[in-house]
């Protein structure tokens, strides 16, 4: 029957080409149960490889969306089973005494009830499915190990964009790239294929969205992003929102460990110590282990963003930390009291805790009996406690393996014979500690999300800490866009951010500076073109963006100043110079060589935390950067600029640095540095900004739709998969990984 009706889905998809596509998944054919997802897939890929872009593209969004059913289906019934009276666990099992018991029940009933709950619950559970799923419910559209791994890998967007792009969607063909490179932040083809997005007229910056990405990571960072400008008050829903929002992907992800058992490989088995050999109770305990060692896993799989390798470090308390504060910050006190009881229950000996506690307590005065932790938590943490006190047993008795997630759990809890070997282990975490100097590739993953930047030294390399350079940060076209735009500035004797000075730092060289506001401000009057001035808003922030995520990715950065320098080597007075174009200093501290000492103190910028350099050309003699010893006479790194090169750095006396002597030619860089103080940050950036913005509008009433394309044909992602099929008709793998 499906063989028959796939053929026919497939030409019915085929009939109506120019259809409007709706944005995101939407369902393609509301109501009806969904099909296979493995099945869908196949077609998919197999329309994909004979060009049927339409087709293929329906076909892998309706995989995705019965997939999605899958989970939901199962999230749903497993709730609404364990809710029902018949096939609920006995009470005496749950240790808890059982309300309206009649007699005690006789030793060996207990198995009896368990077993029947378990037979009435499958019931249940298998009802529930063909309700939600259609005849055969969750057995007809089981989904092998391989594919659940490609779907997380999020495989289908890879050729979702390629279909898309092929269909000219480039809005839904950039949003599917976006996808899938938020999940594969190493694909290099991806990557390049992202650059070529972004370089195409047609498509927004807004188009890049994450098409699959639980909303909460969204909630969260806004939320971390407000707490970092003081804004308590805004933070707290979304604080309170991304709580919700993780514990409700805990929920999803534990009742996908409910679904049909993973094929193991038969050493695993062997490994776990009830493998197949064992009898029913074996077999039982067997599956029910890995049942809850998968829940446990959720913890982390909660806990991490797509595409990264590591868990935020204790995701659950340092959410509750943060919403006491924030609760006490707005003087909500009986809120900050159960979210702050709620971080002992994590925590029972936390000192930050208990004494954020004893004075949440005095300032609310006399005592309130209703106050406790939140429920929610409580839930939480009694429910993870019963499991691992299971999982501990079987490691104990019957050799299983677990690796408890969480750092909180009480040692009391764990078995007296594990607790070395496990002590042991729990020193090789490696969230427990700071990241590793230098950073670990799996680190800078993250970076990597703004497509084709590349690192080419890390602070190993560059023989110091906090170092970073950078590749690829700008196109050549974008150099020259900003080279024109100090050009003009310069031409039209605009200087800003020097007071005026023409060589502040050597008679030798001529300084020009630009500060973004003045950018604007010559945009404006038209003096310079708006396109340099916008793209060094864009840069800044694309600098910005980067900083953050590779060195301070749990705490938002901000501008504090941005500034376009180009220094010229003045003809006739480059004859045996000694001096240096910039000397040796550190940016947030008044460096001191004689004792090697810095001294974060005024005249310094205190508050700057991190710099950054983004060189713009390299056609000049001289001008490389350089790191020092603390003595600013030992040279330990060098630096050549070029186009689209980022040299990023922490602020402090641990990175002195200067400018060698340029000696010919004009060499430009757009110094930018950023701070953790949101009282810092640039307001010129924001004046620049609206001032940008209020004479787009107004072009854009003058111009009205005539929007040439700037790029009419632009090249296709990739034309590789162009005729790729092998012999056997197999559809083609979507990309090489590298
Ligand atoms: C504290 O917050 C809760 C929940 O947000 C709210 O219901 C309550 O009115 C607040 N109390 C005060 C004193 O603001
Ligand atoms: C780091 O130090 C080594 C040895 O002194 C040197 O060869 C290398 O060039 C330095 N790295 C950089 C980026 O200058």
């Amino acid at each position: 029957m499906l063989r028959l009706l796939r053929p026919l889905l497939l030409l019915l998809l085929l009939l109506p080409p120019g259809s409007p596509e709706p944005p995101g998944l939407a369902q393609l054919s509301p109501g009806a149960p969904p099909q296979a997802p493995d099945l869908l897939y196949a077609d998919g890929l197999r329309a994909y490889a004979a060009g049927a872009w339409a087709p293929a593209v329906a076909l892998l969004r309706e995989a995705l969306r019965s997939q999605a059913a899958l989970g939901r289906a199962r999230l749903d019934c497993g709730a609404s089973c364990a809710a029902e009276p018949g096939a609920a666990l006995p009470a005496v099992l749950l240790g808890a005494p059982e309300p309206d018991s009649g007699p005690e029940p006789t030793q060996g009933s207990w198995e009896q009830q368990l077993l029947r709950a378990a037979l009435r619950r499958a019931d249940c559970l298998t009802q529930c499915a063909a309700r939600r799923l259609g005849p055969g419910g969750a057995a007809r559209l089981r989904v092998v190990r391989a594919l659940r791994d490609a779907f997380r890998r999020r495989e289908p967007y890879n050729y979702l964009q390629r279909a898309y792009y092929q269909l000219k969607k480039l809005d839904l063909a950039a949003a599917a790239a976006h996808t899938f490179f938020v999940a594969n932040p190493m694909h290099l083809q991806m990557r390049e294929d992202m650059a070529k997005y972004r370089r195409m007229s047609g498509v927004q910056p807004q188009s890049f969205r994450d098409l699959e990405t639980p909303p909460h990571w969204a909630v969260y960072d806004t939320s971390l992003e407000l707490l970092g400008r003081q804004e308590a008050g805004l933070a707290l829903p979304r604080l309170e929102e991304a709580l919700q929002g993780s514990l409700a992907q805990m929920e999803s992800c534990r009742a996908d460990c409910e679904g049909p058992e993973e094929q193991q490989g038969a050493e695993e088995e062997e490994e776990d110590g009830a493998g197949s050999q064992g009898g029913l109770y074996e077999a039982i305990a067997g599956h029910w282990v890995r049942v809850l060692q998968c829940r446990q896993r959720c913890v982390e799989e909660t806990a991490t963003r797509p595409g990264r390798s590591f868990p935020v470090p204790d995701f659950l308390p340092s959410q509750l930390r943060r919403l006491h504060e924030a609760h006490a910050q707005v003087g909500n006190l009986s809120q900050a009291i159960e979210n702050v009881l709620s971080v002992l229950l994590f925590y029972p000996e936390d000192e930050a805790a208990k004494g954020a506690l004893n004075q949440y307590q005095a300032q609310l005065g006399e005592p309130r009996p209703g106050l406790g932790p939140r429920e929610d938590i409580q839930r939480f943490i009694l429910r993870s406690l019963g499991e691992k006190r299971q999982l501990y047993y079987a490691m104990e008795h019957l050799g299983t393996s677990f690796k408890d997630p969480d750092p909180w759990t009480p040692e009391a809890l764990i078995p007296e014979a594990l607790r070395e070997k496990l002590r042991e282990d729990q020193e090789k975490r490696p969230w427990d500690h700071e990241p590793p100097k230098p950073k670990p590739l799996t680190y800078w993953k993250d970076v990597l999300l703004l497509e084709g930047v590349t690192l080419t030294q890390d602070s190993r390399q560059l023989n110091g800490s906090e170092r970073a350079v950078l590749d690829g940060l700008l196109t050549p076209a974008e150099c020259g866009v900003l080279l024109q735009l100090s050009k003009d500035a310069a031409g039209a004797g605009a200087r800003s951010g020097y007071r005026g000075r023409r060589s502040p730092h050597t008679p030798h060289e001529r300084f020009e500076g630009l500060t973004v506001l003045k950018a604007a401000q010559l945009a404006r009057s038209g003096t310079v073109g708006s396109q340099g001035a916008k793209l060094l808003l864009e840069v800044s922030e694309r600098v910005r963006t980067l900083t953050q995520a590779y060195f301070s990715p749990e705490r938002p950065l901000h501008l504090s100043f941005t500034h376009l320098v180009c220094r010229s080597a003045i003809e006739g007075e480059q004859e045996q110079r000694m001096d240096l174009s910039h000397p040796v200093h550190a940016d947030n501290c008044v460096l001191d060589p004689d004792t090697g000492e810095c001294w974060r103190e005024p005249p310094a910028y205190t508050y700057r935390d991190y710099s950054g350099l983004l060189y713009l050309n390299d056609d000049f003699q001289g001008g490389d950067l350089f790191f020092t010893e603390p003595n600013a006479l030992t040279v330990t790194a060098r630096v050549r600029p070029r186009c689209g090169r980022l040299v990023a750095f922490s602020s402090g006396g641990e990175n002195p640095h200067g400018v060698w002597a340029v000696t010919r030619g004009r060499r430009c860089a757009l110094a930018l540095w950023h701070t953790w103080a949101p009282e810092h940050r640039e307001q010129e950036w924001l004046e620049a900004k609206e001032l940008l913005q209020e004479s787009e509008e107004e072009e854009e009433e003058e111009e009205e739709e005539e929007m040439p394309s700037k790029d009419p044909s632009p090249e296709p992602p990739s034309r590789r998969h162009q005729g790729v099929r092998d012999k056997a008709g197999k559809p083609p793998r979507a990309r090489e990984e590298l």
